[in-house]
């Protein structure tokens, strides 16, 4: 039985006060969520405020990026072993922004997988399609491509150490969902190219939906059976909304 993992990716967004009254909400509402893992992804210069306010609770944390390198002449990057300084759980690689408006490609993001494995972080691995490539038919083809490069890297049973979030790129932040039918379809076609290669390794991986999830579409897009959780935005920095969802998955 797969736990499902509710992440909250906060992207750019928070000052000090809002993140804490964010955190104080999903505190406290937070022992009421049964079934899932609760994990919150703040920007960099927060996480020693969420590493404060969060241990000794249920809930984890982790960053939205981490440098392909361990230390040095990097300006303005943030190491893994720095990530670890602040006890991270996990670590988002290869977001949809991150690919499309910093320039990471495949073998970037297969890279920060493999750092952040070795570090002893969670990759949240996010692979998705864009509108035009949808349109185009080749939604799998993508995503096959995007995991592989990853499996290439690592190797299929290094998946295991991580998680994927499937994230269309058209439903991330639009408002449009893709419908749990869409969804599930490529959950299934994942876990399927993954079982191809590494039957146990599938079955075991933790495959997150993400793209416009709210508190009214979780709960039957978390109903499909390969959906194992969400990856969320604009939803997750309410924590009513948060926690909603975070019911939903069980
Ligand atoms: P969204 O973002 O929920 O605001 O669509 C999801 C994501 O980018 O991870």
């Amino acid at each position: 039985m797969r736990q499902p993992l509710i992440a909250g990716n906060w992207k750019m967004n928070g000052t000090r006060e809002s993140i804490k009254a964010l955190l104080d909400g999903i505190k406290a509402g937070i022992g009421d969520v049964k079934v899932a893992e609760v994990a919150v992804c703040p920007p960099f210069v927060y996480l020693a405020d969420v590493q404060e306010q969060l241990s000794g609770t249920p809930i984890a944390w982790g960053a939205q990026n981490l440098s392909t390198e361990l230390k040095g002449a990097f300006t303005g990057e943030v190491s893994a072993p720095m990530l670890n300084d602040f006890a991270c759980k996990y670590v988002i690689v290869g977001h949809s922004e991150r690919r499309t408006l910093f320039g990471e490609d495949d073998a970037t993001v297969a890279t920060k997988f493999a750092v952040a494995r070795d570090n002893g972080l969670k990759p949240i691995l996010c692979v998705g399609e864009t509108l035009e490539e949808r349109e185009q038919g080749v939604t799998e083809k993508v995503v096959a491509r995007q995991i592989q490069a990853v499996i290439d890297k690592v190797g299929v049973a290094a998946l295991a150490d991580g998680v994927i979030a499937y994230e269309p790129v058209w439903a991330i932040g639009t408002g449009k969902t893709a419908t749990p039918e869409q969804a599930q379809a490529v959950h299934a076609f994942i876990r399927g190219m993954i079982a191809e290669q590494d039957a146990g390794v599938a079955e075991a991986l933790r495959i997150q939906y993400g793209g416009s999830m709210n508190a009214g579409n979780a709960a039957e897009l978390l109903a499909q059976p390969d959906i194992d959780g969400g990856l969320i935005g604009g939803a997750s920095l309410k924590a009513d909304d948060f926690l909603t969802i975070c019911r939903a998955a069980g």
